[in-house]
This record gives structure tokens, sequence and C-alpha cells, in this order.
């Protein structure tokens, strides 16, 4: 027997009522439940990062939690990242810095550049800056398959400088 709960998710927003079957993830509750095809699913299983979006501020592979679980919390996925100044910035330097080829992990680079320099500025001893070191260490979480990771980190450091 499947189960099925009411919940709320405010995304990129915008709140949606949704009745998601328990098994299905947030990342599918985006794309097929929302029509938000910007994250990507790739592994599925947490070791790609395509997925990546923001919740409740901070990143979070959209492929590993239940949708169910996220009741009341607030989403932003790509499609969103351009109503904030930094996820607005992150995107224009991706496209000066040609940050990419085939496009597919790029939704999740940007959700984790934005979550990344948040984290950097609120580190408890005070912002932290951000070498290129660290910033490839921050995003490592993110793969590329076309191999644009100098033209990321050099986008990122475009914004985070
Ligand atoms: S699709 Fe979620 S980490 Fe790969
Ligand atoms: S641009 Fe193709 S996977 Fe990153």
């Amino acid at each position: 027997m499947t189960r099925s709960s009411p919940i709320t998710l405010r995304v990129n927003g915008t709140d949606h009522a949704l009745r998601p079957d328990h098994r299905v993830t947030l990342l599918d509750a985006l794309r097929d439940h929302l029509g938000l095809t910007g994250a990507k699913k790739g592994c599925d299983h947490g070791q790609c990062g395509a997925c990546t979006v923001l919740l409740d501020g901070r990143r979070a592979y959209s492929c590993l939690l239940l949708a169910v679980a996220q009741d009341g919390a607030e989403v932003t996925t790509v499609e969103g990242l351009a109503e904030t100044e930094v996820g607005a910035d992150l995107q224009r330097a991706f496209v000066e810095r040609d940050a990419f080829q085939c496009g597919f992990c790029t939704p999740g680079q940007l959700c984790s550049a934005v979550g990344a320099l948040a984290e950097a500025d609120n580190e408890p001893d005070g912002p932290a800056v951000l070498t290129d070191g660290e910033i490839r260490e921050r995003l490592s979480g993110n793969l590329c398959r076309c191999g644009a990771y100098p033209a990321i980190v050099r986008a990122v450091r475009d914004v985070a400088g």
C-alpha cells in the first residue's frame, strides 16, 4: 500500500500545496510535480551534485531528501536564483567566464556556489577568504563531466572577490 501526505513547499517564493507519495524525493517533486526541471537528475544517489538546490538557505542534494519530510520548507532552485543579487551575479559570471560546456551540471553548480558564498560569509571566525583552492574544496560536491572546473572557479572567484 502506498501512502501520501499533504505538504506545503515554498519554492522560489511561491507556496505549493502537494500530496506526494512518501517515496517521492524532493528532486522528483520539483521536476515532475512542479515542472521545475532546472535541478537535474544525474546519479540519483548523492554523488554528483546535479540536483543541488537551496533548502532554507543551505545547499542540499534534492535526490537524497524525501519531499514529504520537507513540509514548510523554503526551496530555491536555479529558476529562482536570478531574484537574488548573488545568484544573478553568478549567472552572469558563468556566462562571461564560459563556465560550462553541456550545461547539465550548471544549475547545481550555481546553487552550490550561492550556498558556498553564504557559508563563507558566515564562518564563526568571520568571513572566509576564498582562494581558488578553497573554492574548489567548497564546490567539490558538484561534479562536471565536461571538466569545466577551471572556468567555474574563475566565475565563482569573480563574485567572491
Ligand atoms: S542527482 Fe543528486 S547527487 Fe547526483
Ligand atoms: S558542463 Fe557538462 S557536466 Fe558540467
